[in-house]
């Protein structure tokens, strides 16, 4: 067992949830009679920003937009990795003009922003993983968008099947724990990842232990605690605190799970990695 994993600073794009609230049902996990609690949901995602900080990650914010209410889901308007923008096209309506709120930051920060002809929701369901981009399918981003995104990338884009509607982003069903140096080259150096097995098709499944046989794996338990949808910098895991099995598995794998409880964000169907996308240069 390693004794010391090294963390790498990183650049994460949030978005304040001034405006957030329930408002709409567009997953399971969404109820029309949700109550938020707004100056909770502000509590909370401040403790997130500054849990991010001190660890000593580069935060920076998209202002929200009033009508709004699930663009504080950063993870889902775009990917970002060497310095190119795969912008998003939502499945749903009510989150369509978050695209072009999110382009806009991205432009005047001096990137160009490619925009998908098929319904693509960013990190949500596009997650880097040394030589490959896992992408989810099934609920939301479709193959087509798969396509699309390994021809705008150059990077192998592995499409894995969602089954069950609670796990409807990728990210809420799995994530990577670790860059191994050289991604995306040619490099037999797998990351380690987190995932829900039963989240995914058998042959979806298959894929994933044939690609991460030193996966961890995580209880139905766990990712219905939003344990799955967790930012690592390597060495520092940013947990939902009812994960309980994961965080004691990542524990005795040397990794340093750090809670951070966004409850209020979990009744619109997101938790840490929704709210986080990182912006990689
Ligand atoms: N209410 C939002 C939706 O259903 C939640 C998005 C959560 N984001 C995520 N990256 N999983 O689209």
């Amino acid at each position: 067992m390693p004794t010391s994993r090294a963390p790498r600073t990183r650049r994460y794009l949030v978005c304040e949830p001034r405006h957030f609230d329930v408002h709409y049902a567009i997953n399971p996990w969404m109820r029309d009679d949700a109550q938020v609690d707004a100056a909770l949901a502000a509590r909370q995602w401040q403790t997130l920003i500054h849990t991010f900080r001190d660890h000593g990650h580069q935060v920076e914010t998209v202002d929200p937009v009033p009508g709004l209410p699930d663009m504080v889901f950063a993870a889902n308007s775009a990917l970002t990795l060497s310095g190119k923008v795969f912008g998003s096209r939502f499945h749903a309506p009510q989150r369509r003009p978050e695209s072009t709120e999110y382009a806009t930051w991205f432009k005047a920060s001096g990137y160009d922003v490619y925009q998908p002809e098929s319904i693509c929701e960013g990190e949500g369901d596009l997650v880097p993983a040394g030589r490959y981009i896992l992408a989810g399918t099934g609920f939301r981003t479709t193959r087509d968008a798969h396509a699309e995104v390994q021809e705008f990338f150059g990077v192998p884009t592995i499409g894995l099947r969602l089954v069950d509607p609670y796990f409807y982003h990728l990210d809420t069903a799995l994530f990577v724990l670790d860059e191994p140096a050289g991604s995306a080259g040619p490099d037999d150096d797998a990351p380690t990842i987190a995932y829900y097995p039963e989240a995914f098709s058998t042959g979806s499944r298959e894929v994933l232990q044939r690609l991460f046989p030193h996966a961890i794996l995580a209880t139905r338990d766990d990712a219905m605690a939003f344990g799955l949808n967790s930012v690592s910098d390597g060495r520092h895991v940013f947990i939902a605190p009812g994960a309980t099995d994961l965080i004691d598995q990542l524990t005795e794998r040397g990794y340093v799970p750090v809670p951070v409880d966004l409850s209020e964000f979990h009744k619109a169907g997101g938790g840490i990695k929704c709210c986080t996308q990182e912006i990689r240069s």
